[in-house]
């Protein structure tokens, strides 16, 4: 890997201003993150949380944050969240990050995101969620993450869009997502204003608990949704 490629990846069409990390799981797998920015500057999602919340969501710790250099947002509450030791180099051509991508047929959706769900961490709410964010047939996979300070945790729809964009991945076809303790599986409206960025005329399936699916098209979810043409992305 290299740096510049990597910050090609952040989705920082707003401050032109990309960045990007690197976090080493217990595992010994490294894990990317890059930033995306949206449209409303606050919902903005930081390299380092991207990159923690992709690690935490395969079911691995992290150890080491590997950075170009300490300009990062909120580097210092996440290297003191989990004791990771940060790592400042110019040099990453020896790492090689993880990009774990399904295979999945529409068939396999439902009984992949229930399993999915064991993955959630949750030690706030207790209630998991899954998503997979399909290319294609290829699918990334995100759940919700959970972390001391409630404002630093990732519902699983942003958590997929986070990895799938730090993975170079950045077209979309689908997103299917999953809870079992919700009424309905329906996303968040940060998740809404999120999705209508990266999947602006495409489809979300709702697995519902009851065993009921509902497909919806992602820009109905949001109408009359914020934008403004001093803002648009140039
Ligand atoms: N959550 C999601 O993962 N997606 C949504 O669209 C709604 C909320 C998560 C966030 C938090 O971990 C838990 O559900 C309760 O809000």
């Amino acid at each position: 890997m290299k740096w510049d490629a990597l910050y090609n990846r952040a989705y920082t069409p707003y401050s032109k201003q990309p960045r990007a990390c690197i976090v080493l799981g217990k595992s010994g797998l490294y894990y990317a993150g890059v930033r995306v920015e949206n449209v409303s500057f606050p919902i903005t999602v930081p390299a380092t949380q991207a990159a923690v919340c992709h690690c935490l969501s395969e079911g691995d710790t992290p150890v080491k944050l590997i950075a170009k250099d300490r300009n990062l947002e909120q580097l210092d509450f996440w290297l003191k969240e989990f004791d990771i030791e940060l790592i400042v180099t110019d040099d990453i051509s020896v790492i090689t990050c993880s990009s774990k991508v399904l295979e999945i047929s529409e068939k396999e959706t439902l009984p992949m995101l229930k399993q999915l769900l064991a993955s959630a961490v949750t030690p706030n709410s207790d209630f998991p969620v899954s998503a997979l964010l399909f290319a294609d047939n290829k699918a990334i996979t995100g759940v919700n993450i959970e972390v001391s300070d409630w404002t630093k945790g990732l519902c699983g729809e942003r958590v997929a869009i986070c990895k799938a964009l730090a993975m170079g991945i950045n077209s979309f076809t689908k997103m299917a997502v999953h809870t079992l303790k919700g009424e309905v599986s329906s996303p968040c409206g940060a998740c809404r204003q999120v999705l209508v960025q990266h999947l602006p005329q495409q489809p979300i399936d709702m697995y519902h608990a009851d065993g009921t699916l509902s497909r919806h098209q992602v820009p109905d979810l949001l109408p009359f949704s914020f934008s403004s043409s001093s803002l648009d992305a140039k």
